[in-house]
């Protein structure tokens, strides 16, 4: 099963991908630990790559295209989980073409709704694990008392240099003019699943499976 996570940033796609490889055995493409990887390179690539995220913009398709195809040609798994891919009509495009080309299809396109005040207060809350990449919020999902991950052990803790107010403003209207015409594209494929995201973590994860049919 092929499904792409698509919503604002901080909607909570990262949180339910992690989940879903637990409890399907799906492999998390997630576009942006990729970027956040390729900038820790130290190559003139990276350094770009860095600026256009610290700013909130989108990056080139051309580089996201070519990141994933990497991916699924060398990854192996249950499916895979696009997180925060695609992100604009070109890189849907392109990702319908990787699919085929490799005899797969998509399955569902689960759309999280979630409303921007939330957005706001869920990312400059956000923290996560150094070592695993583990999620959490100084609000809804606080970092264990004893100082360690949950999932790892870990005992680092990071936040992102474009959780702030103003880079999540360029976010936001970064997700509603290039992002949100993918919702109309995929309602039309039929692909269309949308989920409330304002719930509790366990609720919107118990909405996806029964979207993703149980
Ligand atoms: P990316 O890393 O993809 O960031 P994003 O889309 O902005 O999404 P986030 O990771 O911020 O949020 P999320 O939806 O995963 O939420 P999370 O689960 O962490 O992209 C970063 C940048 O990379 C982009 O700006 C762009 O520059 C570039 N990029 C990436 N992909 C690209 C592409 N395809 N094309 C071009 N450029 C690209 O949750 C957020 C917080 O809320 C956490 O603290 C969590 O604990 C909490 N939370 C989660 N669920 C709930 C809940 N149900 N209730 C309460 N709190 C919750």
């Amino acid at each position: 099963m092929n499904i792409i996570l698509l919503g604002p940033p901080g909607a909570g796609k990262g949180t339910q991908a992690r989940l879903l490889e637990e409890k399907r055995g799906m492999v998390q493409l997630s576009t942006g630990d990729m970027l956040r990887e390729a900038r820790t390179s130290g190559t003139e690539m990276g350094q770009k790559v860095a600026a256009i995220m610290d700013a909130g913009e989108l990056v080139t398709d051309e580089i996201v295209i070519g990141l994933i195809e990497e991916k699924l040609q060398s990854a192996d798994g249950n499916g895979f989980i696009f997180d925060g891919f695609p992100r604009t009509l070109g890189q849907a495009d392109a990702l319908g073409e990787l699919l085929e080309a490799n005899g797969q299809g998509l399955n569902a396109v689960i759309e999280m709704r979630v409303d921007d005040a939330a957005l706001v207060a869920r990312i400059t809350a956000r923290s996560t694990c150094g070592s695993c990449g583990e999620v959490y919020n100084d609000i809804t999902k606080p970092i264990p008392a004893d100082g360690k991950c949950e999932n790892c052990g870990g005992t680092e803790f990071k936040r992102r240099a474009d959780d702030n107010e103003e880079s999540l403003k360029t976010r936001l209207m970064e997700y509603y003019k290039k992002t949100s015409p993918l919702i109309g594209y995929y309602y039309h494929a039929g692909d269309l699943k949308p989920v409330n995201g304002l719930g509790e973590i366990d609720e919107v994860a118990g909405e996806i499976d029964a979207a993703l049919g149980g």
